[in-house]
């Protein structure tokens, strides 16, 4: 923590008083933290069991505190170093710190949009993804005047199936935009040889994923552009938050400006008055005879998606514990697994690839076509007993109000999907859950299955 305090101007007069200060203001947010934020003891039947929630320390909060004391309010020294971090931890050459998962992904498909680029996306131009997962992974396609041409899930995995990508395809596809649901790698070789085959751009999003690998290799270094949300429900949190992964520095280019207001100007917090170029004031607009100022010379329609300072402190922080935090999803959900199996008969299982290693986010169940029981009937039980649940997302996105009018394709009729929509939901495993929630859990199903599913 005491590094942080670096990020302050230097060889101020008042240097140790603030140095003091801080210290005590330290001393007491820790204090607070205990006195305030220590979680109850758990009591059967009384306390929520979550399925997701922020997990912290008094190590977030005097990071927030911290950043707050500098007050620099925008994206700044805390952002950058958390962008290197995190393109350390994930192995990209960067990563963009944005304000959630959703300005990821839009920042991702508007990137391919760019005129910067050789083979930039074109208006009516096709992307290929799943029916089943997160809206805002399809939203961009849309709003980026692309059409999202559906496939269907694998039952288990909920991953897009690789055997519809070749009936997916048309002259018009472009790119996979595919997402590892709910922590779960997506059989990556086969969707790797087929981008290659067609020239096809990738974009994964590991939202739900941060962590996981196939073949040993992270996912979100597989394709062009990945994305990773910070919402509370993740694997690690800044409240709202995001990033944007990219191992290609052209790609990085541009989305940095699609997120920074679209400018062209690649300056950072301690950039000189010249500018990160060098030349700031010498840049050149079409058809002026005057230089113009680089920090105003605008190459992309862009957004303002940046994340602030105070997130990305707390980011710093999440990130320290981020490989105990999966190790902890893995257990968690290895012991629902194993506590499930018997039920088998009655509940689809989540099932990976040989080749992946999930970093799971949930625990996902199908209810089994043809069981004595709806998944309404299941979960109507579980939430009554204070075991919280979720639907997998959208479902099958194209029956979503929002979603039923957009002009798309889709392969068939994405049966798979529209199962998931009826019958499946899933439950928690985040690091929150201790021994004594994971057994309660396990034994709220067990009264289920004994009371006669009601
Ligand atoms: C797969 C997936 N993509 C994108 C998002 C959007 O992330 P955010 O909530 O940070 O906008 C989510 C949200 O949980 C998600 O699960």
């Amino acid at each position: 923590m005491r590094s942080l305090i670096h990020f302050l101007p230097i060889y101020s007069p008042t240097m140790d008083k603030r140095d003091q200060l801080r210290e005590q203001i330290h001393t007491l947010v820790a204090e607070y933290y205990h006195a305030a934020h220590t979680p109850y003891p758990f009591v059967p039947g009384e306390t929520r069991v979550h399925y997701a929630s922020r997990v912290y320390d008094e190590r977030e909060l005097i990071a927030a505190v911290d950043a707050c004391l500098d007050f620099w309010l925008t994206a700044g020294p805390r952002a950058e170093s958390f962008e290197r971090r995190l393109a350390e931890y994930t192995g990209v050459r960067r990563a963009l710190a944005v304000n959630s998962g959703s300005s990821a992904n839009l920042v991702a498909v508007t990137t391919l949009r760019s005129r910067r680029l050789e083979r930039p996306l074109e208006p009516g131009d096709e992307v290929i993804t799943p029916a089943v997962g997160f809206p805002t992974t399809v939203a961009p396609i849309v709003q980026n005047s692309l059409v999202p041409v559906f496939v269907d899930c694998q039952l288990g995995t909920y991953n897009l199936d690789p055997e519809q990508l070749e009936p997916a395809l048309s002259e018009r596809t472009r790119a996979v935009f595919l997402a590892h649901t709910l922590g779960n790698p997506v059989e990556m070789a086969p969707v790797k040889e087929f981008a290659r085959a067609h020239s096809l751009y990738i974009i994964e999003d590991t939202c739900d994923a941060l962590g996981a690998t196939y073949d040993g290799q992270m996912v979100g270094t597989f394709g062009d552009l990945a994305t990773l949300s910070f919402y509370p429900a993740h694997h690690m949190t800044t409240g709202e938050g995001g990033a944007v992964l990219t191992d290609d520095p052209r790609l990085a280019r541009i989305a940095r400006s699609v997120r920074d207001w679209g400018r062209g100007c690649w300056c950072r917090h301690d950039s000189p008055p010249t500018g990160a170029c060098g030349r700031r004031f010498q840049w050149k607009i079409p058809g002026l005879e005057e230089p113009y100022d680089h920090r105003y010379l605008f190459v992309e329609i862009g957004y303002n998606l940046k994340m602030t300072d105070v997130q990305a402190a707390i980011g710093l922080a999440q990130l320290d514990k981020l490989p105990d935090f999966i190790a902890a999803r893995k257990r968690n959900f290895a012991r629902l697994y194993a506590g499930l199996k018997p039920y088998e008969e009655y509940l689809i299982l989540p099932t990976w690839s040989e080749r992946a290693d999930p970093s799971w986010f949930a625990f996902p169940i199908t209810v089994q076509p043809g069981a004595p029981f709806t998944r309404h009937d299941l979960t109507t039980f579980l939430e009554g007993r204070n075991v919280e649940t979720r639907l997998l997302f959208a479902g099958n996105v194209v029956r979503q109000p929002g979603y039923r009018h957009i002009e798309h394709r889709t392969v068939g009729d994405l049966p798979n999907s529209d199962l998931v929509l009826r019958s499946t939901f899933f439950v928690g495993v985040y690091p929150g859950l201790d021994d004594a929630r994971i057994a309660y859990m396990l034994e709220t199903f067990a009264d289920f299955f004994r009371s006669g599913y009601s």
